[in-house]
């Protein structure tokens, strides 16, 4: 029911074009649409001559209440279909499911159909919902596209893992309705009508790249068994959105979570420490700062069982090694670059925090402490101190989006003395 509210606080009287590309999830579609009125959004279909294959006209036409789009005139009467008014009557053009092939065109500008000259023409925020075989989202070409259509502006609803049309399991399913209504709703509450659009908004990040690292890594000790922490994600999520709403373009190098990506992100998931170092490093070589909110394991088993280790009578010695520290590394290769760490601390918190600012080359650090009631894990709320070269500042019990904005904040402050130097 809450949910059902909130689609619709930010969706009523919105025009929402939906875009229906030729995969097997555009069945999706159609509970996407129904939703999508539900909620009060005034919903226009255009849809692929393929996707005509996957889902009918018919239910389409049913369900958005409007006739469907799919060439660019009637054949019967020859009356033109404008890509450039549907485009500019829209205040958000979504196309969910995107193929890897309507990717690509639009990655390349190709308009060679009804859905891609709108894409083409609109002038409203574009969202694109991914779907396809693993093998075919994990291509560096797929990759490629989508990191060429965040640069411009594009924002992508991550798909998930799963059971694919296939038969194979891994990352390629479209996100679920719900999860894309939602995606829809924030970007549009985030934004007030279709003029001015989010382009056209103030974002004070605007043209700074970012990488945050968030949630636990886990590290496997045999194909069954593995170490982990108790990390939720949840601030590191926050912080990663919050820079996005400012404008910033933001990699977000994800360990084990359960949370949804935020609007506008681009994330990468790593699951292991060694995965979050390779993941972190490229993506820092690119970017004009980081923060650095993982919980990364210090410590890996020396070596990962490849059968399923069986039980003994006795003790059992595990044999750790150190893990790389992601942190230290990006500290000592970031020159004028903005580097945010955190410190989770249990006791003499000043002095190890201070300790980490200088030996990981923080140019501040973000110390929690597990003694506040309220501050850590899983919760949603954190307390939290800024430790900089100029000493420290104690904030009061707030929620993480909270926190996120009084780093972004911090950050914002940072950046203007980095450019200063
Ligand atoms: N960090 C990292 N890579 C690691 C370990 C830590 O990037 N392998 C980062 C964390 O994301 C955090 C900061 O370093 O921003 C401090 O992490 P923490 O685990 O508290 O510090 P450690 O240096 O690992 O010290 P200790 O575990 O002994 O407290």
């Amino acid at each position: 029911m809450e949910s059902n509210d909130r689609s619709a606080a930010g969706l009523q009287g919105r025009r929402i074009l939906l875009g229906i590309t030729g995969s097997i999830a555009a069945y999706k579609a159609a509970q996407l649409c129904r939703l999508l009125v539900t909620a009060g959004a005034d919903v226009q279909v255009v849809m692929t001559p393929l996707a005509k294959q996957f889902i009918t006209p018919l239910t389409m036409a049913t369900l958005s209440k409007h006739p469907i789009r799919v060439e660019f005139f009637d054949p019967e009467n020859g009356a033109w279909h404008s890509h450039v008014s549907l485009g500019e009557w829209a205040d958000c053009y979504l196309i969910a499911p995107a193929t890897a092939n309507t990717l690509a065109k639009m990655a390349c500008g190709i308009a060679d159909n009804l859905l891609l000259t709108t894409y083409l023409s609109a002038r409203c925020p574009v969202v694109v919902a991914p779907a396809m075989d693993l093998d075919m989202y994990a291509h560096p070409a797929t990759q490629q596209n989508l990191h060429t259509l965040a640069e411009r502006g594009i924002r992508i609803v991550e798909p998930a893992e799963g059971e694919l049309a296939s038969g194979l399991h891994g990352k390629g399913r479209m996100a679920e309705p719900e999860t894309i209504v939602a995606f829809v709703r924030e970007l549009l509450a985030d934004g007030t009508t279709s003029s001015p659009t989010l382009s056209e908004k103030k974002k004070s990040l605007q043209g700074k790249r970012f990488v945050v690292t968030a949630g636990a890594t886990i590290e496997a000790i045999d194909p069954v068994r593995y170490l982990t922490n108790h990390s939720s994600g949840k601030m590191g999520y926050a912080i990663a959105g919050e820079l996005a709403r400012r404008g910033a373009e933001v990699t977000l190098v994800s360990g084990r979570t359960a949370l949804d990506t935020p609007v506008g992100v681009r994330r990468v998931d790593a699951l292991s420490a060694a995965e979050m170092y390779e993941a972190t490093t490229a993506a820092f070589a690119e970017a004009d700062g980081a923060v650095m909110c993982a919980a990364v394991a210090d410590y890996t088993p020396a070596e990962v069982a490849d059968r399923k280790l069986q039980k003994g009578d006795g003790e059992m010695t595990l044999v750790l090694k150190r893990t790389r520290d992601i942190a230290a590394a990006l500290g000592a290769a970031k020159g004028n670059r903005l580097l945010v760490g955190f410190a989770l601390e249990t006791h003499d918190e000043q002095a190890h925090a201070e300790a980490k600012r200088t030996k990981k080359n923080f140019d501040f650090i973000v110390l929690n402490s597990l003694c506040d009631a309220g501050a850590g894990f899983r919760g949603d709320t954190n307390k939290v101190s800024f430790i900089d070269r100029a000493g420290r500042e104690d904030m009061p019990l707030m929620s993480k989006a909270e926190v996120a904005e009084r780093i972004a904040d911090k950050i914002e402050k940072h950046l203007v003395s980095c450019s200063a130097v």
